[in-house]
């Protein structure tokens, strides 16, 4: 077996694990922000099991889907992606989001404080923000020859960033880590 299959196998797996973890923390949440959303799959499959709306923005638009790929998984009025750095959410008026995501992002924020402080202000209050990255040594680091945060780093950020009860744990055999942290009422 090939090392690209490998790697292709790997994500496709640890993909399918955090969608599903996901899904489970937000599926109570009318409108999500995707930060850092690539081509927009965890939106379109959030919004096709949950019906809420889903905006992702993304620093590059390549991979954004079309309106008739929208139009074909029934997702046109749900999902909304679109092109902006997450260290300035100002199209997004503060405290408008039920719930943020981010999936593989947060290792590759130039300013990963910036970006969470912006995840921040756009929370409601009462909302939280669940995060799933690849964890500091992981599989994927070798993989990838990346470096990923330890979960104590990620508690630090989501705490400078002014989050609270952050819960920062392994899963997927260790080879993930989910964050879930709240913006809390004040
Ligand atoms: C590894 S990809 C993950 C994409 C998607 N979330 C997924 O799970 O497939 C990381 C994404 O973060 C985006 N990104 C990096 N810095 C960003 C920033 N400052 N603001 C918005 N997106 C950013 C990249 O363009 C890229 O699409």
């Amino acid at each position: 077996m090939s090392c690209t299959l490998d790697k292709e196998n790997f994500y496709e797996r640890a993909k399918k694990r955090a969608y599903t973890r996901i899904l489970a923390e937000v599926k109570d949440a009318r409108h999500i922000l995707d930060v850092g959303c690539g081509s927009c799959g965890l939106a379109k499959f959030i919004a096709q099991r949950t019906r809420s709306k889903v905006t992702g923005i993304d620093i590059t638009d390549v991979d954004f889907p079309t309106a008739r790929q929208k139009r074909r998984q029934g997702v046109t009025a749900l999902v909304n992606c679109r092109k902006g750095n997450a260290e300035n959410l100002n199209s997004f008026r503060a405290r408008s989001i039920d719930a943020a995501v981010s999936t593989y992002a947060l290792h590759e924020f130039q300013h990963p404080i910036l970006v969470l402080k912006e995840i921040h202000r756009v929370l409601r209050p009462g909302a939280y923000v669940v995060i799933v990255d690849f964890p500091c040594h992981s599989l994927a680091e070798e993989l990838w020859d990346e470096q990923y945060f330890t979960l104590a780093q990620v508690k630090a950020l989501l705490t400078r960033a002014g989050f609270k009860d952050s819960q920062v744990n392994l899963i997927a055999s260790n080879q993930l880590l989910l964050a879930k942290a709240y913006k809390i009422l004040s």
